[in-house]
């Protein structure tokens, strides 16, 4: 990578891609390895995270690294109306590596031209959560055996969704075909369907979430419809329930087919769907563990063979 942070997961050629889910594997084997001795990482969420920052977290710590952080901004001088810029520059006099996650798109990057401290981007408001695509990547190589020309239909609301953004620029390097289904209010922004087209990549969109698309799929990615990024709930309630995954929908699917899923769910996948060998999504988050170590590597600069 050319940069020392992680903003957006087009800063990663095909290359730094292949090489961190490389990694990623070798960690999947042995997680253990104290390469971050002596180091100290900061978790800044000033949004709510259960698998990010607890997987950020668990990555330092089994790579012998200490954290220090907050999962609540109310509690810190941001209350009290000290800047983003303010915080970042006193923290980065504490640690070595800044892991945050914020409800302002483009603040990671923000962040990361005012500190010298690598920043890791684990979420900007709807725009980019480059480590999530990175773990998606791998449990798409892990199940697949492949990256490359896979049927992938993203699900939702793929207007706020930053992590199917991120999959698209992630996935643009492996020839896919993609299924956009969304209702009207939630479909795939211009800017992301601008992207497919410059770059070559088939898409379709659809509002009706059927079994004939999932008949097509190898990789199923379900979302949650975002209800903190709705201005008016009203327009909230009435999209909410629009797709549920039932284990039904499933029984003339395609034997590799995947099911992931970011989580948290709500509602999207029944219950029922849980104990399909298709299912996917807790899998997929344990991944994130072995991705973000080789992403914290990757960024300081740390050789895993050493
Ligand atoms: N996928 C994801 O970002 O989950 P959290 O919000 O729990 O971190």
């Amino acid at each position: 990578m050319k940069s020392k942070s992680l903003v957006s997961i087009d800063q990663c050629s095909k290359e730094d891609i292949l090489r961190i889910l490389d990694n990623a594997r070798k960690f999947e084997e042995n997680p253990n390895r104290k390469l971050l001795e002596g180091k100290v990482a900061a978790t800044l969420f000033f949004e709510p995270s259960t698998r990010t920052r607890l997987s950020f977290e668990t990555a330092v710590n089994r790579l012998g690294g200490r954290v220090i952080g907050f999962s609540d901004a109310s509690t810190t001088s941001s209350s009290k109306g000290e800047t983003l810029k303010d915080t970042i520059l006193m923290v980065s006099n504490y640690v070595d590596l800044i892991i945050m996650r914020h409800h302002l798109e483009g603040a990671a990057r923000y962040a990361s031209e005012v500190t010298d401290v690598p920043i890791i981007n684990a979420g900007d408001g709807a725009n980019q959560h480059p480590s999530q695509t990175m773990l998606d990547l791998y449990s798409i190589r892990k199940t697949q055996g492949k990256l490359d020309n896979l049927t992938i239909t993203m699900v939702g609301d793929l207007k706020y969704g930053r992590t199917v953004h991120s999959l698209i620029v992630g996935m643009s390097h492996f020839h896919p075909t993609f299924h956009f289904v969304a209702p009207n209010e939630l479909r795939m922004p211009d800017e992301q369907k601008n992207f497919c087209d410059k770059h070559g990549l088939k898409y379709e969109e659809h509002t009706d979430f059927t079994e004939d698309i999932i008949n097509q799929t190898d990789i199923l990615y379900m979302t949650r419809v975002q209800r903190e990024r709705f201005t008016d709930l009203e327009e909230y309630e009435r999209v909410k329930n629009v797709y549920i995954l039932r284990n039904d929908m499933l029984r003339n699917s395609r034997e590799n087919l995947r099911i992931l899923h970011p989580l948290p769910r709500v509602n999207e996948i029944a219950y029922d769907v849980d104990d399909n060998p298709k299912a996917y999504y807790i899998q997929q988050a344990r991944n994130g563990l072995f991705a973000r170590q080789a992403i914290i590597c990757e960024v300081l600069g740390i050789s895993i063979d050493e």
